[in-house]
């Protein structure tokens, strides 16, 4: 989505990565978590019981699958379900499991960046709907979604499930909203999750949990830097961080490095210098509350036209169409 930075290296992480770690105070984007190992990560925080968003979407489907059916169908009778951020899919193989029970009209477009997770997903579902029509699309979301709305001809209704859209910034949010709703026809829906504001204590656990799974998904992207750049990051150098703020409800992930280190990344050319407890920043998981996500659709010109909430009232679900 960021095209602003220089090319000066082949490859858009070479670019991202020497660029984040130039600047000051460092960052590095959590799109390069999901590499193979990543995304292995990823599934066993999704399967902790600390990271409760996973549950409380699989609640919202598993117990209105119902009613989701229904809106969607009203919507359109034909219809192409492309999710962006895909990944291994297990949530949305419930809605489906039951769109595809009822025989409604669709074919299933799922948008990841890590073509391994795709790969993953393709083989899953060929065993588990071996007669739905399914086109996996590897990309960022913006290249991929563009793709997908200039070449097929359908109404689109687009998921961005979990907390993908929590890793954006409310003006970053906008502007993708804006985006995605410029891509948008008339009667395409687009479904959104929202993480809710809740004890920040509960927040803080889902992204710092005791065994060690986030710090270890977190430092990911140093050993994808060490692993794919030759860098020589000592992952065991770095902590990891969270912080919440319950004001915002912006939750960020860091790594701190504990001591004065000089890491070599020998594909960029690149001598990197860390203070002791220089911090770089990876990661926001924005958390809303109803006036937020009023705010976030008012200013990207959509219309509310469903919500969808889980038993414990931990997590929502929007339906946007375009106002
Ligand atoms: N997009 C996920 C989220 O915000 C990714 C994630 C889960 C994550 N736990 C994390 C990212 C910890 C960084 C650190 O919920």
């Amino acid at each position: 989505m960021n095209n602003e930075t220089a090319t000066i290296f082949e490859t858009a992480f070479e670019n991202e990565i020497y660029q984040g770690l130039k600047d000051y105070p460092k960052h590095l984007s959590s799109k390069y978590f999901y590499d193979e190992k990543g995304d292995a990560l990823f599934q066993d925080i999704m399967d902790m019981p600390e990271y409760y968003l996973t549950d409380a979407e699989y609640d919202i489907f598993t117990n209105q699958k119902e009613e989701i059916a229904n809106l969607f169908s009203k919507s359109a009778s034909r219809f192409d379900l492309v999710e962006l951020g895909a990944g291994d899919g297990k949530k949305t193989k419930v809605l489906l499991h039951h769109f595809f029970g009822k025989g409604l009209q669709f074919q299933y477009l799922p948008i990841d960046i890590s073509q391994n997770a795709l790969d993953q997903l393709e083989s899953s579902l060929k065993k588990e709907f071996p007669n739905m029509k399914v086109k996996t699309v590897q990309g960022t979301y913006f290249e991929a979604l563009e793709e997908v709305t200039s070449t097929q001809e359908n109404s689109k209704i687009i998921l961005f499930l979990g907390s993908n859209i929590g890793n954006l910034l409310h003006p970053q949010a906008v502007t993708f909203l804006k985006n995605v709703r410029q891509l948008m026809h008339e009667n395409d829906l687009f479904f959104v999750g929202f993480d809710q504001k809740k004890n920040p204590q509960a927040i803080l656990d889902a992204y710092n949990d005791q065994t060690g799974i986030t710090a270890a998904f977190n430092k990911n992207i140093l050993a994808r830097i060490n692993s794919e750049l030759g860098g020589n990051f000592d992952l065991e150098k770095f902590l990891h961080w969270e912080v919440y703020n319950p004001e915002t409800g912006t939750a960020k992930s860091y790594l701190v490095s504990q001591e004065e280190q000089e890491v070599i990344i020998e594909k960029l050319a690149l001598k990197i210098d860390f203070k002791p407890w220089e911090t770089i920043h990876t990661e926001i998981s924005q958390k809303y509350d109803d006036q937020s996500i009023h705010w976030l659709a008012e200013q990207a010109g959509l219309e509310i036209i469903g919500e969808f909430i889980d038993s414990k009232k931990q997590y929502k679900n929007y339906v946007f169409k375009k106002q």
